[in-house]
């Protein structure tokens, strides 16, 4: 072999230097190609943000721009795609029910959205309820029983006739052709188990139980008591069945006097209010009205006139007979020694009423507590009947007695 040139040592070492330069120049154009496709990949994340941006303003623009909707009350729905509404603006119209509307929520007087135009149906509104009426108190189903009742035997049969019967047998009366009563005054001394006859009777009918007070419908402002009234109606007939329970009456039923102040003349307004909604109403609808007084005697007889509380029934003080039954009732769920003598206690407490009964339970239940006992004896009660009984002169020292005075 010839010795090499001196050219082609030269052309071997420039191949040489050309090989590692492609070397090292394929690297860089490697790193590059890595640099640009996470570039690519950030910018495509930023388009999508973007596009999400995008399409969010776009539907809030499209909410914007979107006519307002009426509102309306649903009489009946027809058929799977048209209603009969009642608008805020007055016309009862037939429309038509968009795919959106779940069928289940359209029951009967709830609140709808209504397209402009079209007036369908768009939505279904949430009730509103008047703050106000807050006077209220609901109770689904008070868990009072008239096994946890005392005696007043014939005043839970003479209820469960007025108010149970028509509930759960409807058809007797529209057999016989005769209204229910719509209406019960319960009067009686305080603490003799006005309240907790009206619980007992909702508990029984699986009703849905409103109490107001009287004395709360008595409002500040012009009208405003008048307005409770309505509100309060309306609301217990939109589920039945209903008990609504009006304690103290007497706080906006009292006698309307010829003398009167504009306090007065508010209250009056307000029970005139009371009458018209009681006289507006289907007897034979699942609400009935209860209400409680311990001032029977300066009702206002417009009250009492049929068709209103047409069914009165006293609740008086427990004889002994009941004074036992009550002792029984609550010292049911106590711990008690052989020798407590309920017909003795019956016999000592000649004048208590049912709530003096159950104070002097759970007071006898402390003295028992004071010497860690855990069995009631006999002596616990006396005590306690004793504590009862200077609690109620101390009170009737400071007020008159004010039932049937
Ligand atoms: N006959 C009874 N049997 C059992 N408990 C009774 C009876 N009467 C009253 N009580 C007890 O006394 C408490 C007060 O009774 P309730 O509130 O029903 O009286 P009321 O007649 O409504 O009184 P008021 O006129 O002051 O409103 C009840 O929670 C109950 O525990
Ligand atoms: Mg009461």
């Amino acid at each position: 072999m010839p010795p090499k040139s001196k050219d082609d040592k030269i052309d071997q070492e420039m191949e040489e230097i050309d090989a590692s330069y492609l070397l090292s120049y394929t690297r860089h154009l490697e790193r590059q190609k890595k640099r640009l496709e996470t570039e690519k990949q950030v910018v495509e994340g930023e388009r999508l943000r973007l596009q999400r941006e995008l399409n969010n303003l776009r539907s809030e623009l499209e909410r914007l721009r979107a006519p307002p909707l009426f509102t309306g009350h649903l009489i009946e729905v027809l058929d799977e795609q048209t209603a009969v509404v009642r608008s805020t603006t007055g016309p009862t119209m037939v429309v038509s029910i968009s795919k959106k509307v779940n069928l289940k929520d359209l029951r009967p007087n709830v609140r709808v959205a209504l397209n402009q135009r079209s007036f369908a149906i768009v939505d279904v509104l949430p009730e509103t309820h008047d703050p106000l009426v807050r006077a209220m108190e609901i109770e689904q189903r008070p868990n009072v029983s008239y096994n946890d009742i005392g005696g007043l035997k014939e005043q839970i049969q003479e209820l469960r006739e007025i108010v149970e019967l028509p509930i759960k047998r409807p058809d007797l009366f529209e057999k016989v052709g005769i209204d229910p009563p719509k209406g019960v005054l319960l009067h009686g001394p305080p603490g003799t188990g006005k309240t907790l006859l009206a619980r007992a009777v909702a508990h029984e009918t699986d009703a849905r139980f409103i109490r107001i007070i009287g004395s709360e419908l008595v409002q500040k402002f012009i009208g405003e008591g008048a307005r409770l009234v309505r509100e309060i109606f309306r609301f217990a007939q939109e589920e039945t069945p209903t008990i609504l329970f009006i304690d103290e009456i007497d706080a906006i039923g009292s006698k309307r006097l010829e003398t009167a102040t504009s306090g007065d003349r508010e209250v009056q307004r307000t029970l005139m209010q009371l009458l018209s909604c009681l006289d507006g109403f289907e007897n034979r609808g699942d609400v009935k009205v209860i209400a409680a007084t311990n001032r029977p005697d300066i009702l206002d007889p417009a009250l009492i006139r049929p068709g209103r509380f047409d069914r009165l029934i006293e609740v008086p003080l427990p004889n002994l007979e009941g004074r036992k039954e009550i002792f029984k009732v609550h010292t049911r769920k106590m711990s008690l020694s052989k020798n407590v003598d309920m017909d003795n206690l019956a016999s000592i407490t000649e004048g208590f009423s049912g709530a003096d009964i159950k104070n002097a339970c759970m007071e006898a239940g402390m003295q028992a507590v004071r010497d860690s006992r855990v069995r009631i004896q006999h002596k616990d009660f006396l005590i306690a009947i004793e504590k009862v009984k200077k609690r109620a002169k101390i009170k009737d020292n400071n007020a008159p007695a004010h039932y049937f005075s």
